[in-house]
């Protein structure tokens, strides 16, 4: 795992674009897994600048986002769907068409989730992987319990992430319990993932994903059995962990040795 510790939220959006610019310069025609919360905000907002500097296109690519509200059609405010389309679909020159998101309104929400796990191997499978972590571990809504070999399936979520994500929604106003999610097993099957949390309420659950043992207590553990994962983190949410000056010091001499 390459842990790479910033000095604040600035610092990690800035690592994290560049690195997906990397991405797209590279291989145009990547497959991109897309989170959304608040986690990947500030990275969309360099992206889509970026974009329209004209230092990167979307021209080519597909995506494909970790998860949806079961209960909301996406022409819904609160719908993942409409947040993407908000935070950077409508704002980069990406064909919508190739832009996937779980439909949370299907008739049939297990149909969905077979449908969306072939459809994302009909693409080649994801490239990049994007991730945020929830305060009790969780990557995308596979909450703590999920099988490690979990695949795209109906989610229940729990009270702690329903009560996070409250902000979002009004007193009064409908707020989905249960979600489609790629699983698991799908986010580790892709090429490459990046992890990113910031502020010291993701310290707790960074300390499990990075030096906990494996577990389904803390999903994000899981990253520990990818030969690919990147976790990027600012100096609050790597406040909690043992390692982090071997990490600081592994991560200057990769910049070294990749320099050299
Ligand atoms: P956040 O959510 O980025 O809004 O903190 C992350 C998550 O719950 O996965």
């Amino acid at each position: 795992m390459r842990l790479v510790i910033l000095e604040n939220a600035e610092a990690v959006a800035d690592f994290a674009c560049e690195y997906f610019v990397g991405q797209l310069k590279r291989q145009p025609k990547s497959v991109l897994g897309l989170a959304t919360g608040s986690s990947p905000v500030a990275l969309y907002q360099r992206l889509i600048q970026a974009n329209q500097k004209g230092e990167v296109s979307f021209d080519q690519v597909t995506s494909f986002n970790l998860d949806e509200y079961i209960g909301l059609a996406g022409d819904h405010p609160q719908s993942y769907r409409y947040f993407m389309n908000d935070k950077l679909f409508d704002h980069v020159n990406i064909d919508q068409a190739k832009t996937h998101v779980p439909n949370g309104a299907a008739e049939d929400p297990n149909a969905e989730c077979a449908r969306y796990e072939a459809a994302i191997a009909e693409a080649g499978g994801i490239d990049l992987q994007l991730l945020g972590i929830g305060v009790n571990g969780h990557i995308g809504f596979n909450e703590p319990l999920s099988s490690l070999a979990s695949r795209t399936r109906v989610k229940t979520l729990t009270k702690s992430t329903i009560e996070a994500n409250s902000r979002y929604f009004d007193a009064d106003e409908f707020q989905p319990t249960d979600a489609i999610t790629t699983g698991i097993g799908t986010i580790l099957d892709a090429k490459e993932v990046m992890l990113l949390a910031t502020g010291p309420n993701k310290a707790e659950a960074v300390r499990g994903c990075v030096e906990g043992p494996v577990s389904a207590a803390c999903p994000a553990s899981a990253l520990q059995l990818h030969q690919h994962a990147v976790v990027v983190v600012d100096e609050d949410a790597a406040s909690l962990l043992s390692m982090k000056e071997y990490a600081q010091w592994a991560e200057q001499r990769h910049i070294e040795l990749e320099g050299a």
